[in-house]
């Protein structure tokens, strides 16, 4: 984009996050773009990732490698509130059974969602979702974007990449990854001023889907920005472009 006298940028984009949700009419699909300045964000192959997210107020209170219970106590501690109180979304798939069973057992509050992890990310750090935290294994872009969404939010993330097969470790050897179980934090995942940008397709966890009324498109948009620490919601009605010398 620009014409090449502009300041360089790091862009990850998914221009529709949540495919099966969309054709389906299910929650939480988006559209979701993120920046840094060149170099501010992590290059991931496309494997699978393990994440845990949280929103603000618990920055450092996480730890991946530390079991699920260890860390629900330590969250609930920095937001002075009961691990019973904490609502934590988990991507419903039998990987995650394990996961969901020790969740349980500390007496935590689940949102199992069938897709978009991105959607749950975000929806950290607005408290009227009632999402604490994410945790288990989505994709890896999706973790870009949900760190750099953490990193301008004021929330925290830390991940692993997972690797199940050669072909897998080949892509993350590609992608610079020479010990791929590494721990990522935040600071490996983004640097310097970001801004992440998403509109919802279908209704989820704090957008609203795309309307249709009286001819025009309403399309509601979240941008979280590390500059100004803001989070934003804009609500756009568009008409319908007759002509091109309407663009
Ligand atoms: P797609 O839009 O590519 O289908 O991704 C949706 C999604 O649910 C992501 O939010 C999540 O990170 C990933 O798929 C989980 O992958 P899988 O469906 O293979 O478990």
């Amino acid at each position: 984009l620009g014409d090449g006298t502009e300041e360089r940028l790091d862009v990850v984009g998914i221009p529709l996050e949540g495919t099966v949700p969309c054709a389906s009419g299910g929650p939480n699909a988006l559209s979701v773009v993120a920046a840094a300045r060149e170099g501010g964000l992590l290059d991931v192959p496309a494997v699978y990732m393990d994440k845990i997210v949280v929103g603000p107020g618990a920055e450092g209170a996480i730890d991946i490698e530390a079991p699920p219970a260890d860390n629900l106590a330590r969250v609930a501690k920095a937001l002075g509130i009961e691990i019973g109180e904490l609502t934590v979304a988990v991507l419903d798939r039998p990987r995650h059974r394990e996961l969901i069973r020790e969740l349980r057992a500390c007496g935590t509050r689940i949102r199992l969602i069938g897709d978009g992890d991105v959607s749950a990310a975000l929806a950290t750090l607005v408290p009227e979702s009632g999402l604490d935290m994410l945790m288990g294994i989505g994709g890896a872009i999706q973790g870009v974007i949900s760190a750099a969404a953490m990193h301008s939010g004021g929330g925290d993330m830390q991940a692993r990449l997972v690797v199940r097969d050669p072909a897998d470790r080949r892509r993350a050897q590609e992608a610079g990854f020479e010990d791929p179980a590494r721990v990522l934090r935040l600071d490996d995942f983004v640097a310097g001023d970001t801004i992440v940008a998403a509109t919802g397709v279908t209704p989820g966890d704090s957008l609203k889907g795309v309307r249709f009324r009286a001819g025009r498109a309403v399309t509601h948009s979240m941008v979280v920005r590390s500059e100004t620490a803001s989070l934003r919601f804009i609500e756009a009605y568009h008409r319908p472009l007759e002509s091109p010398a309407d663009v």
